[in-house]
């Protein structure tokens, strides 16, 4: 066993993963074919090359617009699983859906969530890799659209959906989280969690996350690399251990960063955050769990004791009940030592 298969191997949670980007390119294309959408182009060579956050948004939206059969969410959610399992041992995984992407085309909350939740309990059942699932606000709707979207959250209860997020940026090309503040406070008085995109790219801020922390009162952050701008918001951040789900390869195509020991996760592991891993567009920046450790953790000059709490932070900030977290726990820590074993094991390793 070599360093790249033990990153591949080691167990992992995703907390920070797209629904529509679980789809597979093939699915992608065919869909799109089905209901007539046009993409830029069928070669998933060049269907993926993308600017900035901006430009990759153009495509996340149209890949909502393929999404349309209760047969079309249950087999992407299955399908997915299988896929993330096999390229990156993922043991468990928090998806974020945007029902508003699909509201113009006359598709309800129900008419999405139920065929995913079947779909993901079907693969829960085969693959036993756990889930939750965290609705997100589109930004670019108004703070009125993101309320309503709570109210129905809170009127059609589902013991999988437990967290609101926001995605998308607002027409102005913006995080402003603070825009939707109502909808984050009924979020609360409901018992929901949250979690918010903030401080994504060098055009946003650490005051988004402080935003987000502060006005917001999250209990996760997505992304949140700005931060580290902000030494006091930095070292509050660490004593409270909130959890960051970052998304390495995601910033070398929505910011154009350098994967290297300069790059914010790397400070933000360096400062004691309690980051996680995720993939966040496996489909649009052509990324799975393993290329996530594989290409990051040497490039941020981590070692595999930095992946394995990578791995185990991912627990710690999930979503789900404190039995599963405690069940994760032993799994992980055991598969773990067994590939800690075979790394030890290995004549080349030594
Ligand atoms: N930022 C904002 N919205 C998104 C992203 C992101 O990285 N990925 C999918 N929707
Ligand atoms: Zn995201």
């Amino acid at each position: 066993m070599n360093t790249n298969d033990y990153l591949r191997l080691l167990p992992k949670t995703e907390l920070h993963c797209h629904f529509a980007s679980t789809m597979s390119a093939a699915q992608l294309i065919a869909f799109a074919d089905r209901e007539g959408v046009v993409l830029p182009t069928t070669d998933p060579a060049l269907l993926f090359n993308f600017t900035d956050l901006a430009d990759f948004l153009e495509a996340f939206r149209a890949a909502h617009q393929v999404l349309t059969t209760a047969d079309d969410f249950a087999q992407v959610a299955y399908d997915g699983v299988r896929a993330a399992v096999a390229a990156g041992s993922v043991r468990y995984r928090e998806y974020a859906i945007n029902p508003q992407y699909f509201a113009p085309r006359g598709i309800g909350y129900r008419e999405i969530l139920d065929p995913i939740i079947d779909g993901l309990r079907a693969a829960q059942t085969d693959l036993g890799v756990g889930f939750r699932i965290v609705v997100a606000i589109n930004r670019h709707d108004s703070p009125a659209d993101a309320v309503q979207l709570v109210e129905t959250m809170v009127a059609n209860p589902l013991p999988e959906v437990v967290a609101l997020g926001q995605d998308d940026l607002t027409p102005e090309l913006t995080e402003d989280p603070a825009r939707f503040a109502d909808a984050y406070a009924l979020a609360r008085r409901h018992g929901l969690r949250t979690t918010a995109h903030a401080g994504e790219r060098h055009l946003d801020s650490a005051e988004n996350v402080r935003v987000a922390l502060d006005v917001l009162k999250v209990d996760r952050v997505d992304h949140g690399y700005m931060i580290v701008e902000d030494p006091e918001l930095t070292e509050r951040a660490r004593e409270s251990q909130i959890p960051f789900a970052a998304t390495p390869l995601s910033t070398t195509i929505c910011s154009g960063w350098t994967l290297d020991h300069n790059h914010r996760i790397a400070q933000m592991v360096r400062a004691g955050l309690n980051v996680s891993f995720s993939t966040d567009d496996a489909l649009f920046f052509r990324t799975d769990m393993a290329r996530e450790f594989q290409e990051a953790i040497p490039a941020f000059g981590l070692d595999l004791d930095d992946a394995k709490n990578i791995a185990l932070a991912g627990i710690d900030g999930a979503f789900c009940d404190d039995d599963e977290k405690r069940s994760m726990r032993a799994q992980f820590t055991a598969q773990i030592a067994a590939l800690d074993a075979a790394l030890a094991d290995t004549p080349t390793s030594r």
